[in-house]
């Protein structure tokens, strides 16, 4: 649905250029949702912008549904934004038209009927849900229902995908879960490709199929969702990770076991597992079976996209044969077994 192919984009800065985006390469398929995050200055917006071609890269293609929106002229290309929706942190609503003004107004610009208009807004009104609120101006609803007016005037189009720029960064964690919700049904019942930005692993795990790690401009990492939170490879995933898994221990478990591996025996050892291992008891029976004691510092239980997941970080002692045997058996049962050499 969405493919980028070595796309670059600079810009002239202050202090010379800047490469906002280094050679992406980067393929959606019809359906996803998507997600991209990175740090604050990584490139997510000048992707997103990049992909409906608001920000023209300086290298590189850009095809959406099939066209190839860097080979057309204002005409076309104005035609086939049509396709692609967007919605953003700070909603960007029109403070003097109501909900219902709102979510019509790319439907006026087009041109359409005031007919037409009403039965094509009613119910994307419903979808929002947002019935109750449709004569009210944006002043007058909360944040979360404002970001449901962006979506609702997005779909109005009738687009093939969704480009969220930050969509849920202005809301609290439960009005951002509502928001996700909402974005995971219109996935699921319109068949729309979502692409998600964000600063937040939270949103991540909550909606997204696949993720892409920007970093300085370049995707340093990509994958499925269970997969990068069970393997992260770069130091960068990892920092953003910390958000939602235990990657860290807290400090005074950090000062303890600092303490006791100077004096004491033992491998300090980061456990992940994801959908069998976590319904079966493989850590106890790895614990008798190779006669270890085991100290869990630190953990969590979890679910992603439906199934478990979960992070310890243990401190595992016993015979140095049996530890080796014992690592070798959790591996063999599906358990990502990681040595946290120092605290
Ligand atoms: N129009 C522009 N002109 C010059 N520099 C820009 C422009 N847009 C973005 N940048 C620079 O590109 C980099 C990436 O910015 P941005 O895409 O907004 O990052 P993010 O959304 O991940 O925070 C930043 O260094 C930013 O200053
Ligand atoms: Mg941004």
């Amino acid at each position: 649905m969405i493919e980028l192919r070595n796309v670059s984009q600079r810009f002239a800065g202050p202090h010379g250029w800047v490469d906002a985006l280094h050679d992406i390469d980067l393929t959606i398929a019809a359906g996803e949702i998507f997600g991209i995050i990175g740090r604050s200055g990584a490139g997510k917006s000048t992707l997103v912008r990049t992909i409906n071609l608001l920000a023209r890269p300086t290298a590189g293609e850009v095809v959406v549904a099939g066209r190839t929106l860097t080979g057309l002229s204002p005409g076309p290309l104005r035609e086939a934004r049509r396709e692609i929706g967007m919605i953003f942190q700070h909603f960007n609503l029109l403070s003097s038209r109501t909900v219902f003004g709102n979510i019509a107004l790319p439907l006026e610009l087009a041109g359409i009927k005031r007919q037409a208009i009403e039965a094509a807004v009613m119910p994307l009104i419903e979808l929002v849900g947002l019935s109750a609120q449709r004569d009210r101006y944006p002043a007058q609803i909360s944040g979360g229902q404002k970001q449901r007016v962006g979506i609702a005037r997005a779909l109005a189009s009738r687009p093939k995908v969704l480009l969220s720029d930050e969509a849920t960064s202005a809301l609290d964690p439960e009005t951002t879960r509502s928001i996700l919700d909402l974005l995971k049904q219109i996935n699921r019942e319109l068949g729309l490709t979502i692409v998600l930005i964000t600063h937040q692993m939270e949103v991540i795990k909550q909606v997204c199929d696949r993720v892409a790690v920007l970093d300085a401009g370049r995707i340093v990492e990509a994958g499925g969702v269970i997969d990068v939170f069970l393997r992260p490879r770069h130091d960068v995933t990892r920092a953003l990770l910390g958000d939602v898994i235990a990657h860290e221990l807290p400090g005074a478990v950090k000062a303890r076991v600092a303490k006791h591996l100077e004096t004491g025996a033992g491998q300090l050892l980061r456990l992940a597992f994801a959908g069998g291992s976590v319904d079966r008891p493989v850590l106890s029976e790895a614990i008798r079976r190779y006669a270890l004691d085991v100290n869990i510092l630190h953990g969590q239980i979890d679910e992603i996209q439906g199934r478990a997941f979960g992070s310890l970080a243990v401190l595992a002692d016993g015979e140095p044969q049996q530890l080796d045997a014992a690592l070798a058996f959790l591996r063999e049962q599906g358990v990502i077994v990681e040595a946290l050499s120092h605290v």
